[in-house]
C-alpha cells in the first residue's frame, strides 16, 4: 500500500517510520486545491493519509488568539484535502481529535459515542470539530479521533514528558491513545478506506495519577508533582481555557475488527519501553 502523507509534525513522523517504504512523508504545505491535487497526482498514491494540523505552540492556547491560523490549518485545509481527494477518487484518514467533547457525554456509560455531535469550548477543539463535521459527511473518508497520545519514544507531545514535566498536574479519568497501537489502527483504516468516524482510543481509561505512579515505578524513582484540582488548572494561570476531559466509546473501530489492547496493559508496556529509551539516551 502507497500511503501518501501529509503533515510533517510529531504523529506524520511516527507513521511515517513504522509505515517504512510504504510511506511517502510529503514537503508540501496545502494552501489550495491545486496543491493537493499535484501532490496526489506526483506521488500516485493508494491512499492519502492527513496528519497536518495546527496545535499551537507551547500548547492549545497559542489557538486562542490565533484563530485563523488555527482555523487555516484544521478546518479549511483537511476540506481542501478532501476536495482533492474526492476528485482523484482516493480515500482520505484524516486525524481528527477527541478535545471535541467536553465532560460527560448524555449516555448512561458517560463515554461519547463515535456519532455523538461536539460541545467544544476552545478555539482548536472548535477547529477540529468543525472539519468533523463536514468531512463525516463525505463517501471517501475516515476521520480517527485521538486522546492524549502516550509513546514509548520520548517526545514533547508525548504524554509520559508532558506530564512528567509539569510540577503541578491534575488528576483526572480520561480515555487515551497508546501510539504504538494508534499506528496499527490507522494502517488497518488505511487498508480497509474504512470510512466514517473511529475513536482510536484504547478501551478503558486512565488517570494522570495511574501514568505518574508507573513512571515513579519504572523511569524515576524519585520524581514528586504537586497533585491540583481540576478547576485550579485556569485558576492557577497554568493554562488559558479549561482542557477537555472525557471518556470516548470505541464501537465503529470494533465493528469493524480493529482491537487495541486495554488501556493498563498498554501503558505498563510503553512505559516499560519508554524508560529504556531513556536508559539508552543517557549511556549515549
Ligand atoms: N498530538 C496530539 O496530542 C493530538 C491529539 C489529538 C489530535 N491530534 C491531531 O493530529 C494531527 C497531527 O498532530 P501532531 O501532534 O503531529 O502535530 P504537529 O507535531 O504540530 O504536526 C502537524 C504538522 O502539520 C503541519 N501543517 C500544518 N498546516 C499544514 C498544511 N496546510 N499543509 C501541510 N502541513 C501542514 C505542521 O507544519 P508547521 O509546524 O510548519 O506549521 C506540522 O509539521 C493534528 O491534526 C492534530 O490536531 C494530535
Amino acid at each position: 500500500m502507497k500511503i501518501l502523507i501529509f503533515g510533517k509534525g510529531y504523529m506524520g513522523r511516527r507513521c511515517a517510520e513504522a509505515w517504512g517504504d510504504e510511506a511517502i512523508l510529503s514537503d508540501v504545505y496545502v494552501e489550495t486545491k491545486a496543491d493537493a491535487l499535484n501532490e496526489i497526482n506526483r506521488v500516485q498514491p493508494d491512499v492519502v493519509f492527513n496528519a497536518a494540523g495546527v496545535k499551537g505552540v507551547p500548547n492549545v492556547d497559542w489557538c486562542e488568539d490565533h484563530q485563523i491560523e488555527t482555523m487555516r490549518g484544521n478546518t479549511v485545509m483537511p476540506l481542501v484535502l478532501a476536495d482533492a481527494c474526492a476528485e482523484t477518487g482516493m480515500y482520505m484518514l484524516h486525524m481528527g481529535s477527541g478535545c471535541i467533547f467536553y465532560g460527560d457525554s448524555a449516555h448512561e456509560d458517560c463515554a461519547w459515542r463515535e456519532e455523538d455531535f461536539g460541545n467544544p469550548s476552545a478555539t482548536y477543539s472548535r477547529s477540529k470539530w468543525a472539519a468533523d463535521l463536514v468531512l463525516s459527511t463525505l463517501p471517501n473518508i475516515g476521520v480517527a479521533r485521538i486522546r492524549m497520545p502516550i509513546d514509548w519514544k520520548p517526545a514533547p507531545g508525548n504524554l509520559i514528558n508532558k506530564v512528567a514535566n509539569y510540577p503541578k498536574v491534575i488528576d483526572v479519568e480520561n480515555s487515551v491513545t497508546i501510539v504504538d497501537d494508534m499506528i496499527d489502527a490507522f494502517y488497518q483504516l488505511l487498508q480497509k478506506q474504512a470510512a466514517g468516524v473511529f475513536h482510536v482510543t484504547n478501551p478503558g481509561a486512565m488517570r494522570h495519577r495511574e501514568l505518574i505512579e508507573l513512571y515513579q515505578e519504572l523511569v524515576d524513582s524519585e520524581h514528586s508533582c504537586e497533585w491540583i484540582h481540576n478547576d485550579e488548572l485556569v485558576g492557577q494561570g497554568l493554562a488559558v481555557k479549561g482542557r477537555s476531559n472525557n471518556l470516548l466509546d470505541s464501537s465503529n473501530l470494533i465493528a469493524i475488527g480493529i482491537v487495541m489492547r486495554p488501556v493498563g496493559e498498554a501503558l505498563r508496556d510503553t512505559m516499560e519501553k519508554f524508560a529504556a529509551a531513556m536508559q539508552d539516551e543517557a549511556n549515549k
